[in-house]
C-alpha cells in the first residue's frame, strides 16, 4: 500500500518531528491522554502502527507496554529511531505472525493510506485471542478536505464528506494535510471495517479543543 504519501513524509519528516512534539502542546496532552484511557496499563509488544517520527512511544511505555514502531517512511523513521525499536513496513502487510501480538495502536494515520479497513484487517490478524486495538484519527466527521474551520467555533461541513479520494484541499495552509495531502474515511466505513475485521468494539470515544470534536479514537478487541 505505500504510495506517494510516505515519499511526502520523507520530505517532510524534520517539520512533522517539531510539529508532533511537545510543543504541539494541548494537542497532544489530548492525544495521550486518550492512549492511556483506550489502551489502558499492560506489558509485553504494543505495535505502534504508522508510527511516524514515534512521538507516541513515551505514552505507550508509561502503561507498561514495550512500543515497537513500523512506518513506510524512512525519513519519520529516522527521528522514530530513537524513541523505539522499529522496522520499515506497509501497515496493510506487517512483518509479524498471525496472532503474535497482545496489542496496537495506530494513531493519526487513518487518512494516509488509501484503504485504512486493509490496515484494521491485518492489525486484527497479528492480534493474540484478547488481543487489543486502539484507533485514534481526525474525526471523521469534522476533520477534512469537506470541514472548514476558519470560523471557529462554528465548523462548517459540506458535500465533498463522500468523497474518499487523495486530495490536498484544506482549509488550514499550516497543517499536514497541506503538505502530504490525504484521504477521507466516512464514520460508516471506519467502523464497518472494525466488524469486516472480525474485532469486537468495546468503546468509543471523541475529544475536542472547542465545542466540536476533532478526534475520534476506539478500543476493539480480537475474540
Ligand atoms: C500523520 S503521520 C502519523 C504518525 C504518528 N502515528 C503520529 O501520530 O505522529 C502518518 C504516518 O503514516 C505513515 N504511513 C503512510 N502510509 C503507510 C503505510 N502504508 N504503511 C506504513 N506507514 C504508512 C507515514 O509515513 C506517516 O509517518
Amino acid at each position: 500500500m505505500g504510495t506517494g504519501t510516505t515519499a511526502a513524509y520523507d520530505a517532510h519528516a524534520d517539520w512533522y518531528n517539531d510539529f508532533m512534539s511537545p510543543a504541539a502542546g494541548e494537542y497532544l496532552r489530548r492525544v495521550h491522554a486518550t492512549i492511556a484511557e483506550l489502551l489502558g496499563p499492560g506489558d509485553g509488544i504494543c505495535l505502534d502502527v504508522c508510527c511516524g517520527t514515534g512521538a507516541h512511544a513515551p505514552a505507550v511505555a508509561d502503561l507498561g507496554w514495550t512500543p515497537v514502531g513500523v512506518d513506510l517512511s524512512a525519513g519519520q523513521l529516522r527521528h522514530a529511531l530513537h524513541r523505539l525499536p522499529v522496522a520499515v513496513a506497509d501497515a496493510a502487510a506487517l512483518p509479524f505472525a498471525d496472532a503474535s501480538l497482545p496489542a496496537a495502536v495506530c494513531v493519526l494515520a487513518s487518512t494516509d493510506v488509501p484503504d485504512y479497513g486493509a490496515v484494521i484487517a491485518d492489525i486484527a490478524r497479528v492480534l493474540q485471542p484478547g488481543g487489543r486495538f486502539v484507533h485514534l484519527g481526525v474525526h471523521p466527521c469534522f476533520i477534512g478536505a469537506f470541514a472548514d474551520w476558519s470560523g471557529q467555533p462554528r465548523v462548517v461541513v459540506d458535500e465533498r464528506y463522500a468523497d474518499r479520494e487523495h486530495t490536498f484541499e484544506t482549509w488550514n495552509p499550516d497543517g499536514v494535510r497541506a503538505r502530504v495531502g490525504g484521504w477521507h474515511i466516512p464514520l460508516a466505513d471506519l467502523l464497518n471495517a472494525v466488524m469486516t475485521a472480525g474485532l469486537h468494539l468495546d468503546r468509543v470515544t471523541e475529544t475536542g479543543g472547542n465545542a466540536v470534536p476533532d478526534l475520534f479514537a476506539f478500543t476493539a478487541t480480537k475474540p
